[in-house]
């Protein structure tokens, strides 16, 4: 990936209806999003020229506003046909995309009931970093410094710009320590995800996962778990507390942008767990890369 500053490059970012240059894609200091944190996005792939799933993220930043109290004025159809205009305009095969949607400016304060709501779109090259084969060396983990909140506490379920304030310092603190995240435990201390993907273990042939109860229930998370039944997995969603990675035997992450990600180490404050990907994380794995390039899946390993 390049280190290019992302304020600084070539290429057009679409915002409130055009195209504009990508170095001119700016706002007012003074903008609501900014000081209050009203702002939704989404991170999406495009493997091969086309968005996985990309109306699903559409519906979903719409959603993600409304529990925000503000509306997108664009229909997710026309957010599509953008996102689609973006990725011709910057020649981008395989790459990411980032629409976000803010408060505007009008109004300086808490309150802001009528500023006005804009959406800038932009999109960045992004070729699969890892192979699957790499990618399973697994990641470390350590417990993330802040906790997932009640839902009576914020919004969880909106992809909200505020809710990543938590992640970022966590991820922040788990990297000075010399992890690659954090996990992310909720207010209750039960296992809730990672910074920015969920979360599976399997215990003894079957795929656990906590209950999206507090956290966002993934597009891929979804997905991984159709993939699982499509291969006779048994899939059981509930609580689940930390001490029960002692008898985990494989844990994997999903999410946009970390795909399918096994896990091999989460180091707690009183203890420290290893996991070695099996089949069921192999083949997952496999059957999501196989999913989103749009190959027919391959099995790396037969059904259980
Ligand atoms: C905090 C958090 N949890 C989970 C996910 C996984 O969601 P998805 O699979 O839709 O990318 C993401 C990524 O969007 C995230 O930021």
């Amino acid at each position: 990936m390049s280190m290019l500053p992302f304020d600084d490059r070539d290429g057009s970012i679409w915002l409130d209806g055009a195209l504009v240059p990508w170095r001119d894609a700016k706002l007012h200091v003074l903008t609501h999003g900014l000081h209050y944190a009203s702002a939704v996005f989404e991170g999406e792939r495009c493997y091969g020229g086309r968005i996985f799933k990309m109306r699903e993220h559409h519906e979903r930043l719409h959603a993600s506003a409304e529990l925000m109290g503000f509306e997108i004025p664009w229909s997710a159809a026309e957010i599509d046909a953008a996102s689609e205009e973006v990725l011709k305009a910057n020649g981008i095969v395989d790459g990411y995309v980032r629409p976000i949607a803010w408060r505007g400016a009008e109004m300086m304060g808490v309150s802001a009931q009528h500023n006005k709501i804009h959406l800038a779109i932009a999109a960045w090259e992004w070729p699969a970093y890892f192979s699957p084969e790499a990618r399973l060396q697994g990641i470390r983990m350590t417990e993330g410094m802040y906790r997932r909140p009640d839902p009576r506490t914020a919004p969880v379920h909106s992809k909200a710009a505020g809710l990543y304030m938590i992640c970022t310092l966590s991820k922040h603190d788990a990297e000075g320590k010399g992890f690659n995240d954090a996990l992310m435990l909720d207010w209750r201390g039960q296992i809730a995800e990672a910074t920015g993907a969920n979360i599976f273990l399997v215990q003894d042939g079957v795929i656990h996962t906590p209950t999206p109860d507090c956290f966002l229930d993934g597009i891929t998370r979804r997905t991984v778990m159709d993939l699982a039944r499509q291969r006779g997995y048994e899939i059981v969603e509930r609580a689940i507390m930390p001490e029960e990675f002692g008898r985990t035997q494989e844990v994997f992450l999903t999410g946009t942008a970390v795909e399918v990600t096994p896990v091999r180490e989460i180091a707690l404050a009183d203890a420290i767990y290893h996991f070695t990907p099996g089949e069921i994380t192999v083949n997952l794995v496999h059957d999501y890369d196989a999913l989103v390039q749009g190959k027919a899946a391959t099995p790396a390993t037969s059904a259980a």
